[in-house]
């Protein structure tokens, strides 16, 4: 589910209309709905119900602030991937005792601060890092917990560059090499086996790529839980969310609603995957999920600059660009974009909107059927929650957009927009 909606014509989010963030605030402008967030977890963990459970939000689809402390208020633990993410769930109140630390190429002063502030485990993907994380922890005369990252070598339907459980990508450890490494994990002084880890890719938009992976390493876990002190099975995040609202013209609804649902399948299909065999394994359960909890729960506001027709194209010039958000360029990935104000009538016409940057990749949409659209007219970018503002960049000296947090009627800034002189911040002058 989530809450943005039209009321009165007018789009919402919960009770606030977005005109108002938009004038108060300006554009572009971040916009996250704090109930449908919790709403997206509260679901997710009564799917998983009675399972010993433990839901790891993925920090780097979303690290702001707030949304952290949100999270960590309703229980959530923490998947981090950096020594920053770290110190951002720290710093929002989350405990390190509750974090996960991903990632394949770990600095020893991450590994270090990791250590000190005794996360819960390090997911390994590399004898390497297992060797640099083993004598880090000598120096600092302790036991670093850990889990092994397998890498199932399945096919997840999604981009090329977010499916990471094939073979061929840098993620994980195969299958057959990974008994050997645990035994190494096992003989090292400073080590302590903690849990097996995996995750096959992100917008996995089927239940079955999960169950199969689960059905692939549980037999592994099974064998492993023999040998070593196995508490945890990590099978990682990926839940696919709903991007493509088909635009029912002329009924005034301008969403399917797909049964109160806004990840690809539902939270109980892919409960029911996935929790008998999990069960059977008598371990803890631990899910990543990132752009399943906040990825429908945000949009970015922008404003209609300038439209310029060319011979073969309109094209709707707005304020915020790629270097907002990324994922169109980067991934060709689709995102709905829909105007505040709802269109009067079904009258549609092919667009480009693109953003200010000077890149021909910095587009929203192509060939896209919008409602007739003027300058100054405000319009949403949606699903926008997941991996937009953490992808941001400064490109073109843009300073980083504002983020808005609204629950129920009410709407808070959580993070300013940056001046000019945050663009410069750090900078010296230099005259060799
Ligand atoms: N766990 C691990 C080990 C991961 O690598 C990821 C995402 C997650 C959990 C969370 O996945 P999610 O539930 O959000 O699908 N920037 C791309 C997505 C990159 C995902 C990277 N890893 C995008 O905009 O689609």
């Amino acid at each position: 589910m989530h809450l943005f909606h039209y009321a009165n014509d007018r789009l919402f989010c919960e009770d606030v209309d977005l005109e108002r963030v938009a004038q108060e605030h300006g554009t572009p402008t971040y916009v996250y709905s704090a109930n449908t967030i919790r709403d997206h977890f509260r679901r997710l963990d009564s799917a998983l119900g009675d399972l010993d459970h433990l839901i790891c939000y993925a920090v780097k689809a979303n690290s702001n602030r707030a949304i952290l402390q949100l999270l960590a208020r309703e229980g959530a633990a923490f998947d981090i991937v950096s020594g920053g993410e770290l110190f951002r769930v720290l710093n929002a109140g989350g405990d390190a005792a509750r974090c996960t630390f991903a990632g394949v190429g770990k600095s020893p002063d991450e590994i270090g601060y990791a250590l000190d502030q005794q996360v819960y485990s390090f997911n390994v993907e590399s004898i390497a890092e297992l060797e640099c994380i083993n004598r880090i922890a000598a120096e600092k005369n302790v036991r670093a917990p850990i889990a092994l990252r397998v890498n199932p070598d399945v096919a997840a339907e999604t981009h090329r560059y977010i499916s990471t459980g094939k073979s061929e990508n840098k993620f994980g450890i195969a299958l057959d090499l990974v008994r050997d490494i645990y035994a190494a994990a096992a003989k090292m002084s400073h080590v302590a086996i903690r849990g097996i880890q995996m995750h096959i890719g992100s917008q996995i938009t089927d239940a079955k790529p999960f169950a199969d992976a689960i059905s692939k390493v549980a037999p592994l876990v099974a064998e492993l839980k023999q040998r070593y002190a196995i508490e945890f099975f990590s099978i990682g995040g990926g839940m696919g969310i709903i991007y493509r609202r088909a635009l029912e013209s002329g009924t005034g609804k301008w969403w399917h609603d797909h049964g109160g649902e806004s990840s690809a399948f539902s939270v109980a299909d892919y409960a029911s995957a996935i929790v008998p065999p999990l069960r059977e394994l008598g371990v803890r359960v631990l899910v990543e999920p990132g752009r399943f909890l906040v990825g429908n729960a945000g949009v970015l506001l922008t404003r209609v600059r300038y439209i310029k027709k060319a011979a073969r194209k309109t094209f709707v010039i707005v304020d915020a660009a790629m270097n907002d958000l990324i994922r169109p360029a980067l991934y060709q990935s689709y995102h709905e974009i829909v105007p505040l104000i709802a269109p009067r009538d079904a009258r549609v016409e092919p667009v480009d909107i693109v953003g200010p940057v000077c890149e021909s990749g910095d587009f929203f949409a192509q060939d896209r059927e919008m409602p007739p659209l003027q300058e100054g007219d405000l319009v949403a970018i949606m699903s926008a929650g997941a991996y937009g503002f953490v992808m941001a960049s400064n490109y073109n000296s843009r300073p980083l957009s504002a983020e808005v947090l609204v629950s129920g009627d009410k709407f808070a800034l959580v993070r300013e927009r940056q001046s000019y002189f945050d663009l410069i911040r750090g900078e010296h002058d230099c005259d060799l």
